[in-house]
C-alpha cells in the first residue's frame, strides 16, 4: 500500500495532522542529537531523518530502513535537496524488514521511528530486533498515533480520526483501501501501556510520554549497559 500512496503521503500527513506530525517527530529526534550512528526504521519519505538533520549539533550518520522502494526513492529525492545536498554523505538507505533486520548486533547508538508501530504485524519481534541492534546503553525513540486517556477528548479525536480523516485520505490518495486503512489501524491498535509492554524485553527497558494530550505517544526505549 505504501508504494501506492507514496506520492501523496507527505501532503496527506501535513493536512490531516495540521502540521503537528512534525512536532512529534522533532520530540523523538531531539533525543538523538549526540548519537553517532542512528537507524531510522520504517523511514518512509524521510521526515524523521530530516527532523534529526535539522539539529545543527547532529554530526552522526543515519541509516534509513524501509521495505518500500517507492518510499526510499522519495526519501532520496528529499534528502538530496535538503540543506543544499550538504547531508548526502551522512545518510544511506537499506531496503529491509523492521521485524527481521539485516544488521549486526549492537551496532546503533540510537534508533528512531515515526508512525510505524500501527503498521507492523508483530511488535514483540520489532522490540526484540531493536534490543538486538542497539548497542548497550543505546536508546530508541518511536512516535505514533495513540489513544487519548481523557474520555471526552478521546471521543472528539476518534470522531476526527475515524470519520473525517478517511474522507480526506480518499480525496488526497484516490485509493479506496487507503481510505479504510487509517481508522482500522488505530481502532485495532493497542493502548500505550500495551504497546510498551510488547516493545520492551530483557535488556531493553523504557517508558512512554503522551504527546498532544495522548493523540500521539513517544515511546522511549533504553538498552541496559
Ligand atoms: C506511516 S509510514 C511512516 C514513515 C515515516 N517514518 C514518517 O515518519 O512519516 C510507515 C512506513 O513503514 C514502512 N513499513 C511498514 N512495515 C514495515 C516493515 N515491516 N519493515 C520495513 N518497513 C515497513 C512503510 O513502507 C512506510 O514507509
Amino acid at each position: 500500500m505504501f508504494d501506492d500512496i507514496s506520492d501523496r503521503y507527505d501532503l496527506l500527513n501535513r493536512v490531516i495532522s495540521f502540521g503537528l506530525d512534525g512536532y512529534c517527530r522533532k520530540k523523538a529526534a531531539a533525543r538523538h542529537v549526540k548519537d553517532n550512528r542512528v537507524l531510522d526504521i520504517c523511514s518512509g519519505t524521510g521526515d524523521m531523518t530530516v527532523e534529526l538533520l535539522k539539529f545543527k549539533d547532529f554530526r552522526g550518520m543515519i541509516i534509513m530502513g524501509d521495505f518500500s522502494m517507492e518510499m526510499h526513492k522519495l526519501a532520496r529525492r528529499k534528502l538530496d535537496n535538503f540543506g543544499d545536498g550538504r547531508y548526502k554523505g551522512a545518510v544511506c538507505w537499506v531496503c529491509c524488514d523492521a521485524e527481521n533486520m539485516p544488521f549486526k548486533n549492537n551496532v546503533f547508538d540510537g534508533l528512531i521511528s515515526g508512525y510505524s508501530l500501527r503498521n507492523l504485524g508483530d511488535l514483540r519481534a520489532f522490540g526484540s530486533e531493536i534490543g538486538r541492534v542497539l548497542r548497550p546503553g543505546g536508546s530508541g525513540s518511536l512516535v505514533d498515533v495513540a489513544h487519548p486517556p481523557n474520555r471526552i477528548y478521546a471521543q472528539l479525536f476518534y470522531y476526527y480520526f475515524y470519520k473525517l480523516i478517511p474522507l480526506m485520505s480518499r480525496l488526497f490518495t484516490r485509493k479506496k483501501y487507503a481510505y479504510k486503512y487509517l481508522p482500522v489501524s488505530l481502532r485495532t491498535f493497542f493502548r500505550q501501556p500495551e504497546v510498551l509492554e510488547r516493545l520492551v524485553s530483557d535488556g531493553l527497558g523504557g517508558g512512554y510520554e503522551n504527546l498532544l494530550a495522548g493523540a500521539a505517544a513517544l515511546y522511549k526505549l533504553k538498552k541496559s549497559d
